[in-house]
């Protein structure tokens, strides 16, 4: 069965929108259709009809989301919608120098889409920008076995 899958970018200096390119090659195909959108503009709405996600972000501040992240995270605690039908993965970009907000930005999507009723597919990524590896690197090598997992679900779905 054909999958749609919307990957949701948050970024500022444009690291996240290269993992998400990435990923889209990777993914697209005959049996998957895969749309990557920036968070800039948007709100709530945008998972007001379910389906499969991506949320791949950075992390700023003292551990906020990025500037173009904020709309649609605040706007996500603020109208909390039923997501029950939504289910996502998480690609969080951080830089472990930061200790106490390590990749904050993707952890404040998952709690939020988790306690409005979402449902996460597979662990969260996390990458270390000073780790030595690049993020479209490790997340090309993370999305073979979170897939997996995805068409194991919708074959459960179906
Ligand atoms: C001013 C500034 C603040 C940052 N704050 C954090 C932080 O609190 N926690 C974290 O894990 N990474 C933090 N980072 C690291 C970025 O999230 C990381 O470099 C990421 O790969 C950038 O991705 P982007 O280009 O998609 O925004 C910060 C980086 C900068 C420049």
């Amino acid at each position: 069965m054909p999958l749609d899958l919307t990957i949701l970018v948050g970024t500022m200096t444009g690291k996240a929108q290269l993992v998400a390119q990435e990923l889209e090659l990777l993914l697209d195909d005959g049996d998957t259709c895969v749309r990557t959108q920036l968070m800039d503009g948007l709100d709530a709405d945008v998972f007001a009809r379910g389906g499969l996600f991506l949320v791949c972000t950075s992390t700023y501040g003292q551990g906020d989301v990025p500037d173009n992240a904020r709309a649609l995270y605040e706007s996500l605690i603020a109208t909390r919608p039923d997501l029950s039908n939504v289910h996502y993965g998480v690609v969080a970009l951080g830089d472990r120098t930061y200790q106490d907000t390590f990749c904050n930005g993707g952890r404040r999507f998952d709690a939020i889409l988790a306690e409005l009723g979402a449902k996460r597919i597979g662990e969260i990524l996390f990458h270390d920008a000073s780790g030595g590896t690049l993020p479209e690197e490790a997340a090309t090598e993370w999305v073979g076995p979170w897939f997996q997992l995805v068409r194991e679900r919708s074959a459960l779905a179906a």
